[in-house]
């Protein structure tokens, strides 16, 4: 059995990983979930695993060093699959703080605290390893063509995105200078159940069951490239489990939407199949966001040659049950922590 700790395991992928990892392996992983419980962190995401005696879940914050190196003391933890950050974009434009403390901070208390709980006087324990999960946000902003490689030089602009980078630049340092066992994984924009709504997918949708105006940015074709988080969440496994040591691997499907393309099939889906009064007089044009990226898109041809990975849900399929699970869990939508920015 080995046992992971992942970080940031109540929020949206988190959670979608750890239901993940137990529905494929079984009683072959223990998991335990740091997580602060933050707005975004939310304990219900991970009600399926609640039970499970090899799932342990701490209430902390990956800030606190004592807790994290208590928590190597404690377990002999095999794997760090670090999810846990600040995230939204927005957020950041308003204040950074948060986003430098957590995403950069953070990941450097993680780093050391692996470090000095693998490092033997050989190198490191067999079979060892951190993952950083980061974004394509840290690779800027493309313009009509091309594609974000693992060799796109990082031009992040959005504070969000420049503490991500950062981060990611301090994995690398612990690899090149410490030799740290690690791997950094830069996906593109995920979509899926459990995703606070305070993101473009699942904000829509509830604006559209509360029949509240949908915000779009400035002209509405900023291009996003999305994946579904279950595709995502098993590319982290293979990447965990067979990427090569020190390696970056950029995670897409070749799925490259405009926000507004998004908007108005959500709508559509809506007014199809739920409420004909949903529909597009619900969009509203605001100001651009500050700094907003224009286009990302990845080119995953590194991760689908070296491991086999390819994305299994189309774009189709991915967003038909996203809307069709946040219809059945207006609960889960409703019991949500509020803080708005
Ligand atoms: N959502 C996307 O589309 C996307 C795409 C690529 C990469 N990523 C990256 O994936 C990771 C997870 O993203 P997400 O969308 O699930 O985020 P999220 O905002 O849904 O969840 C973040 C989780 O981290 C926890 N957390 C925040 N600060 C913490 C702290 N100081 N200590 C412990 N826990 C803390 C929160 O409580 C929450 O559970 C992030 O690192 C993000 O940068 C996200």
């Amino acid at each position: 059995m080995k046992t992971y700790l992942v970080t940031g395991g109540c929020g949206f992928i988190g959670a979608n990983f750890i239901r993940g990892m137990f529905e494929k392996h079984g009683n072959d992983v223990r998991i335990l979930n740091l997580d602060k419980l933050t707005y975004a962190g939310n304990p219900a995401n991970l009600k399926a695993v609640g039970n499970n005696a090899d799932y342990i879940f701490i209430k902390g914050d990956i800030c606190d060093k004592n807790l994290v190196n208590g928590l190597f003391r404690s377990y002999d933890i095999d794997y760090v699959v670090h999810f846990a950050a600040e995230s939204h974009v927005d957020r950041s434009i308003l204040s950074a703080d948060e986003f430098v403390r957590t995403n950069i901070l953070g990941t450097t208390i993680l780093l050391d605290a692996a470090k000095s709980a693998w490092e033997t006087d050989e190198g490191y324990l067999d079979g060892v390893k951190y993952l950083q999960i980061s974004t394509d946000e840290v690779y800027g902003s493309l313009g009509e063509t091309g594609y974000f490689t693992e060799m796109t030089p990082l031009d992040p602009h959005s504070p969000y995105s420049a503490s991500k980078a950062s981060a990611d630049m301090l994995v690398k340092s612990y690899f090149d200078t410490h030799k740290l066992p690690v791997n950094i994984t830069r996906c593109s924009n995920n979509y899926g159940p459990y995703q606070y709504p305070e993101k473009l997918i699942p904000l829509l949708i509830q604006n559209c069951l509360e029949k509240k105006p949908i915000t779009v940015y400035g002209d509405g074709m900023n291009i996003r490239d999305w994946l579904y988080v279950n595709d995502h969440c098993r590319a982290i496994d293979m990447v965990l489990h067979h990427g090569t040591i020190g390696e970056v691997y950029n995670i897409g499907g070749h799925n490259e939407k405009t926000n507004i393309d998004i908007v108005r099939l959500v709508i559509g889906y809506l007014h199809e199949n739920y409420d004909p009064d949903i529909d597009d007089s619900l969009i509203t044009y605001v100001a651009d966001r500050k700094g907003h990226d224009r286009r990302y898109a990845i080119n995953p041809e590194k991760i689908e040659r070296t491991l086999g990975w390819t994305p299994e849900t189309s774009f189709a399929e991915g967003i038909e049950l996203t809307i069709r699970w946040y219809l059945e869990n207006t609960e889960w939508l409703g019991n949500l922590k509020q803080i708005s920015v």
